[in-house]
Parts: C-alpha cells; sequence; structure tokens
C-alpha cells in the first residue's frame, strides 16, 4: 500500500476508535486513482478534470462502489452540498486554487473531520516552481547531479500561513515521510496529544496578508518552517474532546 493510503487510512481510524466502514471520504485530484483504490471506508468520491489515463480506467481500478466526478474541484464544489468526514486536497497544486479546495472543504466537514493537504514541504527552490514542466527542466539544466530530481510541489506551502492567518479555530501538523502532507482539524473537536502545540503559532504581528503570500519564495519557506510544525508520524494522537 502506498504512504499517502497508509496514513490516510491511520488518521480515519482514529476518528472512528475502529472500523473506518462507515466513513466518508472526498479526494480532490484523482490521477489514477492509486490513493482512492487504497482507502478502506465505504463511502468514496473522486473530482478530476481528467483521470490518467481516463476515467474508465480509473472507475475499474477503484471499484462500481466509488463515486467519481470528472470536472474541476470549483465545478464540483458548485454542484455538490454533500458533506465527508477525510478530505484529501491533491488536486491543482497552485495555492490560490488549493486555498479555495480548503475553505470549500472546511464548509463540507462533517463534525470531527479532517482536511490533509498534500505536498506542504517544497524541497528546494525548483520544485516551488508553479509550472512542474519548467521545475524539473531548470533543476535538470542547473544542478543536473540534484538528488531528488523529479521533485515538484507546486507553492501549495503557501496555504499553511494563509490558514494560520485566517483560521484561528483549526490546528494542523505535518508528516515529512515521503512528500510532505499537513493535517487540519477543528481545535475544538479534537485534542492533539502528541505535539506541545496549543494552536496557531503565529502572533497577530506576524499575519501574512493574503496578497503578500503570493510572492514570498523558497527562503520565506525556509525562515518559517516552524509554522508548519512538523511531528513524528509514530507518535501522533489525536483524540476526540468530550463534549
Ligand atoms: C498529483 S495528482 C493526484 C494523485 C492522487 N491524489 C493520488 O494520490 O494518487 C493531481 C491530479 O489533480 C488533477 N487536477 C488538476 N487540476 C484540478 C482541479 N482544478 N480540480 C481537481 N483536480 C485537478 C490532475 O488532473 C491530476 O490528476
Amino acid at each position: 500500500m502506498g504512504y499517502r493510503a497508509d496514513r490516510i487510512n491511520r488518521f480515519m481510524a482514529m476518528q472512528q476508535s475502529g472500523p473506518i466502514g462507515g466513513l466518508a471520504y472526498l479526494e480532490i485530484g484523482v490521477h489514477e486513482g492509486s490513493t482512492l483504490a487504497e482507502v478502506n471506508c465505504g463511502r468514496k468520491v473522486g473530482v478530476d478534470p481528467s483521470f490518467s489515463p481516463e476515467r474508465e480506467a480509473v472507475q475499474a481500478k477503484v471499484g462500481d462502489h466509488v463515486t467519481l466526478h470528472e470536472m474541476t474541484s470549483n465545478s464540483y464544489f458548485e454542484v455538490s452540498q454533500e458533506t465527508f468526514d477525510f478530505i484529501y486536497i491533491d488536486g491543482l497544486h497552485h495555492w490560490e486554487q488549493v486555498y479555495s479546495d480548503f475553505v470549500c472543504s472546511l464548509a463540507r466537514l462533517r463534525p470531527g473531520g479532517l482536511i490533509l493537504l498534500d505536498d506542504t514541504l517544497p524541497i528546494d527552490w525548483f520544485s516551488m516552481r508553479r509550472n512542474k514542466a519548467f521545475s524539473i527542466q531548470s533543476r535538470r539544466f542547473l544542478k543536473p547531479k540534484a538528488r531528488h530530481r523529479h521533485a515538484w510541489h507546486g507553492d501549495v506551502f503557501k496555504v499553511v500561513p494563509l490558514v494560520a492567518s485566517f483560521h484561528r479555530d483549526l490546528e494542523w501538523a505535518t508528516f515529512d515521510r515521503g512528500n510532505g502532507q499537513t493535517l487540519f482539524w477543528r481545535r475544538l473537536e479534537w485534542a492533539d496529544e502528541h505535539s506541545s502545540s496549543t494552536g496557531s503559532p503565529v502572533t497577530t504581528s506576524e499575519r501574512k496578508p493574503l496578497r503578500r503570500i503570493g510572492n514570498e519564495e523558497y527562503f520565506w519557506f525556509l525562515k518559517n518552517r516552524a509554522l508548519f510544525q512538523i511531528v513524528s508520524e509514530q507518535g501522533f494522537r489525536l483524540s476526540r474532546r468530550a463534549s
């Protein structure tokens, strides 16, 4: 099983304290359906404007019980009000689109729900370019001996400071095994037993205005790495707060 599905199944098990069959899962950006196929819950929905190699092949891979929508996430959120326990955001890797997906996902999240965001930890200047082909070609040209030659993350990481600034009810933790991924939850619903975090570490004076974050570069990420709250996945636990 891929580490993404493995991680998602584990977090869902924390939500349910047991079998996760009854939970509902939404994946934005499905591609070939590798992760969607391996997530173990009963209700699964995938959204992608261009499944690979085509929708029929992905449907066969994930099974007939899975609902696929061949459309952009924007179109999907316009036509569907369905709610979910777990939403995995892995669509277009431009921060404006990811933030839009994030806000729409929050509106569709059931009580106790979790959102996982893919590719929140760029590994170098090249990996955070918005154009994937340019990212890989420029690394190949300028750093021909680079170890992670094909790594690409886009500028998804900019969503984390936006959440820190504009969603004070949320908490998060980032996992760096494989591509970095950040998990978000509502503070009033969950206690994080692992980290010493007591909410957003960003003070009011440090908040990043929306219009400035778009221009920030890899150096900003390096300087503000602590904001991402990278934790060890092994010991990470969430437990529901008593209501
Ligand atoms: C990295 S792949 C997804 C991989 C998949 N989540 C997995 O774990 O196997 C990104 C996918 O996002 C899709 N995508 C691009 N723009 C999108 C949009 N506006 N809305 C939803 N999906 C989009 C692409 O077609 C591509 O298949």
